[in-house]
C-alpha cells in the first residue's frame, strides 16, 4: 500500500487513475478544489464511494498549503489539463519542499515524450517545463508516454476527436478522412488500460527517472487498419451503417489548415493530427525508456480492434431493441 496524491481526480483520466489506484489497495487522496467539490458533487460522491479522501485544495493554493498535503504522501499524480499544466511547477517546488515524494507522475499522457515540443507547442511546452522543473528540483519521476486516448483517437478511425464517428449513425456523414497516406502507424490506448498501467507503475523501481511508453503490439495502427477493423464489423459481419467514403487530405492541405487555424485549441488539435498520423510518432525506445506491455506482461490489455468492435457491438444491440 502506498499514499498517493491524485491531482485531477474529477477529470477524465484522472478519476480512472485514482478509482484504479484505490481498487488496487492504495490509500489515496484526491486534491479538489472547493469550487469543484461544490460543482461536481457526483464526481467527488463517486471518489469517496471508491475510498478516496479528499483534500481541498488546488495548484493555485499556496506553497504551504501544497507542502503540508504532500508531506502526507510518498507518490503523487497529476491529470491535470489545460492551463493547469503550466502550474504543475507549483506542485514540483512543494514536492521538493515536502521532502517526502518518492515517485512524481507529472501530467503528460500524451506523445509528447516520443516526439517532444516542437510539433504541438501550446500543449507539449509546460509539459517540457514541467519536466524540467522536476529534473531540476531531483524529485524522483516516471513520465507515462500513453499516446493516444481511445476515445478521442479510435472513435474517429484516426481523425482527433470525432467522437461520433463510431458506432455507425445510419443516416450520418459517411465519410472520412485520412492524412498523408493514411499508413503511419501510431498508438491508441483505451482509458483504463492507461490507468492501470500507470497505477502498476507506482513504486516499481524500473520505471524510476524513465519515461513509461505505453505501446503494446495490437494497439499500433495505420487510419486504413482503423477503417478496415470498422468495415469488417458495420459491413460484412452486421451489415448497418453506411459504406465509408475515404478522403485524402494531404500533408499540404494539413499545413494549410494549421496556418489558418481559427484559435489555438484548434491549431493545437491539427498539430497533434499532423504529428500522430503524418510525422508519427513511434521514435525507437532509448536508455532511459521502458515500455509497458513488455514490463507487465501479465495484464491483459484491450486491444484497439476489440474497443471498436464491442462499441459497434453495444450500437448494433440497441438497434435491435428499439
Ligand atoms: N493522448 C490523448 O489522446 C489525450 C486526450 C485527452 C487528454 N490527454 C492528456 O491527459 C491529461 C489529463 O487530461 P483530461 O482530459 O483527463 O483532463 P480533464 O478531464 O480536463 O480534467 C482536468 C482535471 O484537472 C483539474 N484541475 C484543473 N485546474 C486545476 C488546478 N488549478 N488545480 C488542481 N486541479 C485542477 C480539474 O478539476 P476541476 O475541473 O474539477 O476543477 C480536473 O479534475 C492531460 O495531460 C491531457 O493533455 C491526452
Amino acid at each position: 500500500m502506498v499514499k498517493v496524491l491524485v491531482v485531477g481526480a474529477t477529470g477524465f483520466l484522472g478519476s480512472a487513475i485514482a478509482k484504479e489506484a484505490a481498487s488496487k489497495g492504495h490509500k489515496v487522496t484526491a486534491l479538489v478544489s472547493s469550487e469543484s467539490q461544490s460543482k461536481k458533487k457526483e464526481d467527488v460522491q463517486a471518489l469517496k464511494s471508491a475510498g478516496i479522501e479528499i483534500a481541498t485544495g488546488s495548484l493555485e493554493s499556496n506553497t504551504h498549503e501544497l507542502v503540508n498535503v504532500l508531506k502526507t504522501v510518498e507518490v503523487v499524480i497529476s491529470a491535470v489539463n489545460g492551463p493547469a499544466l503550466a502550474l504543475q511547477t507549483r506542485l514540483v517546488e512543494a514536492a521538493k519542499q515536502a521532502g517526502t515524494i518518492k515517485q512524481f507522475f507529472p501530467s503528460e499522457f500524451s506523445a509528447f515524450g516520443a516526439i517532444g515540443e516542437d510539433s504541438v507547442p501550446l500543449l507539449f511546452g509546460p509539459k517540457a517545463k514541467t519536466r524540467q522543473a522536476i529534473e531540476a528540483a531531483g524529485v524522483p519521476h516516471t513520465y507515462v508516454v500513453s499516446y493516444g486516448l481511445a476515445s478521442y483517437w479510435a472513435n474517429g478511425l484516426g481523425e482527433l476527436s470525432q467522437k461520433d464517428r463510431v458506432p455507425p449513425a445510419p443516416t450520418g456523414d459517411n465519410k472520412v478522412p485520412y492524412f498523408g497516406t493514411g499508413r503511419t502507424k501510431f498508438v491508441i490506448n483505451m482509458e483504463h488500460d492507461i490507468a492501470a498501467y500507470t497505477v502498476m507503475a507506482i513504486g516499481d523501481e524500473r520505471v524510476i527517472n524513465k519515461q513509461l511508453h505505453i505501446r503494446p503490439p495490437l494497439n499500433m495502427l495505420s487510419q486504413h487498419d482503423l477503417i478496415y477493423i470498422y468495415e469488417d464489423k458495420v459491413f460484412r459481419q452486421l451489415c448497418i451503417g453506411n459504406r465509408l467514403i475515404r478522403s485524402p487530405v494531404t500533408e499540404s492541405e494539413l499545413d494549410a489548415q494549421i496556418s489558418g487555424a481559427p484559435d489555438d485549441i484548434k491549431r493545437t488539435f491539427l498539430q497533434l493530427q499532423k504529428a500522430f498520423t503524418i510525422s508519427g510518432t513511434m521514435t525507437p525506445l532509448g536508455a532511459n525508456d521502458v515500455e509497458a506491455s513488455a514490463i507487465y506482461r501479465d495484464y491483459h490489455y484491450t486491444p484497439i480492434a476489440k474497443y471498436i468492435n464491442d462499441l459497434i457491438s453495444r450500437f448494433s444491440a440497441q438497434l435491435a431493441e428499439e
